[in-house]
């Protein structure tokens, strides 16, 4: 049976939910004594009865001895209470378009509890570019205007990126001087269109290997190592007030990864390159041990820059298996590294605080099952678009 922990049974003198140890056991009994009356009064009866009784138990019997899904019981928050309001800096989350369009739950979620929002795939080269001479506004203009409705702040998500390049530029064919005008023509013309609506830009996103070492993206072939500081450079002349930041994964579990990156800002400072913060994705596995994501953190609020936590996610199916129920002791791990997290965060010094964004609001928005080829449950909110514990291990943390 499956439990969905909101349906109750009102008995005279007992309340019980469905699939409870306690209602398992009073179906038993209501069941057993049916079964007497009807086998002394009607014996075809009975029979036909038991036929359908097992025809049933078999139906709901786990296949290959799997135990079935259990639907985890949403957690209990008083109704007016919002995420954003619990906690001491702006909170985040990434959204797709087409779903704060037309689903009213979801973005009746993204309206109720944040006050910052990323676009999830809006922003990138290839949502605002798809052609050499073509912008395409009108989704990203959306959000703009959502946004400012309902008094959210925007991030920009992303300049510049080694992947989500439409076809044109993969197959872009100019010279060194060309590519750097493309590069250069992209920015300034999205920064340009989003000046004084977005409040930062990811300007560059993973242009490091785990290593250390640099990507060996398009983009450097082309133009080299050094066209970030660049990309940093161009994004500043077009709007001198947005706040630029270097987006990255990894520092969770790569030291390499995270020193190549401080090295990197404390380059630009010393050049005079502009860069105002350091967003750490935070993808995380719920098995990351604690002390690396404040590690990660630390080392990020060192820099001295904004520090956002990005795009956080914390998935669960480390073995990618196929059949993968979400059980309330993973409920509890996970709710207890997503209160790390923002424990962790909470740490740094406020005034660098630019706050934590999940990405996407829902399990059954996230990226997480698509990319890993395997079920997951990595947001604060389930499927039933219903508040999980992880959002209370949010709210713990924040306090
Ligand atoms: C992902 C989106 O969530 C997917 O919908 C899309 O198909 C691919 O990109 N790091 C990033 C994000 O910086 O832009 C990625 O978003 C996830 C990994």
């Amino acid at each position: 049976m499956i439990a969905t922990g909101l349906i109750k049974f009102y008995l005279p003198g007992n309340t019980f939910q469905v699939g409870s140890k306690k209602s398992r056991f009073l179906d038993r009994m209501l069941l057993k004594r049916m079964l007497m009356s009807v086998m002394k009064n009607s014996p075809g009866l009975y029979i036909l009865l038991c036929l359908l009784i097992m025809a049933c138990s078999k139906k709901n019997s786990p296949a290959n001895g799997t135990p079935p899904a259990v639907i985890v019981p949403p957690i209990v928050v008083a109704a007016d209470t919002s995420l954003y309001k619990m906690v001491p800096f702006p909170m985040g989350a990434a959204v797709a378009i087409n779903l704060v369009k037309n689903n009213a739950k979801y973005s009746g979620i993204v309206t109720k509890e944040f006050n910052s929002i990323t676009a999830e795939n809006a922003m990138k080269f290839s949502g605002l570019h798809p052609a050499e001479n073509t912008f395409f506004w009108t989704d990203a203009d959306y959000l703009v205007a959502y946004a400012q409705t309902n008094n959210k702040r925007l991030h920009g998500h992303t300049l510049n990126w080694y992947q989500s390049m439409p076809t044109w530029v993969t197959n872009f064919s100019g010279d060194s001087t060309a590519w750097e005008k493309m590069l250069k023509t992209h920015i300034q013309t999205v920064v340009a269109h989003f000046k004084g609506k977005v409040a930062a830009w990811d300007v560059v996103n993973e242009y490091f290997n785990d290593n250390g070492t640099v990507r060996n993206s398009l983009w450097v072939q082309k133009l080299g190592e050094d066209y970030i500081a660049r990309c940093f450079q161009y994004a500043n002349q077009a709007d001198p007030d947005v706040l630029l930041f270097y987006n990255d994964y990894g520092h969770e579990y790569s030291t390499a990864k995270r020193t190549a990156i401080t090295n990197m800002i404390a380059s630009f400072k010393t050049r005079g390159i502009p860069i105002h913060g350091i967003g750490l994705q935070f993808h995380l596995s719920v098995g990351q041990p604690d002390a690396n994501i404040s590690a990660a953190i630390a080392s990020a609020a060192a820099t001295g820059l904004q520090v956002h936590i990005s795009e956080l996610d914390i998935r669960l199916n480390a073995n990618k298996a196929q059949t993968f129920p979400f059980t309330t002791t993973m409920a509890s791990q996970q709710a207890a590294k997503y209160e790390h997290v923002v424990k962790a965060y909470k740490s740094i010094l406020a005034a660098q605080q630019y706050g934590i964004t999940t990405w996407n609001v829902t399990d059954a928005d996230s990226w997480i099952p698509n990319w890993q080829g395997a079920p997951d449950y990595p947001l604060p909110f389930d499927a039933n678009y219903q508040r999980k514990e992880a959002y209370r291990g949010i709210v713990r943390g924040a306090k």
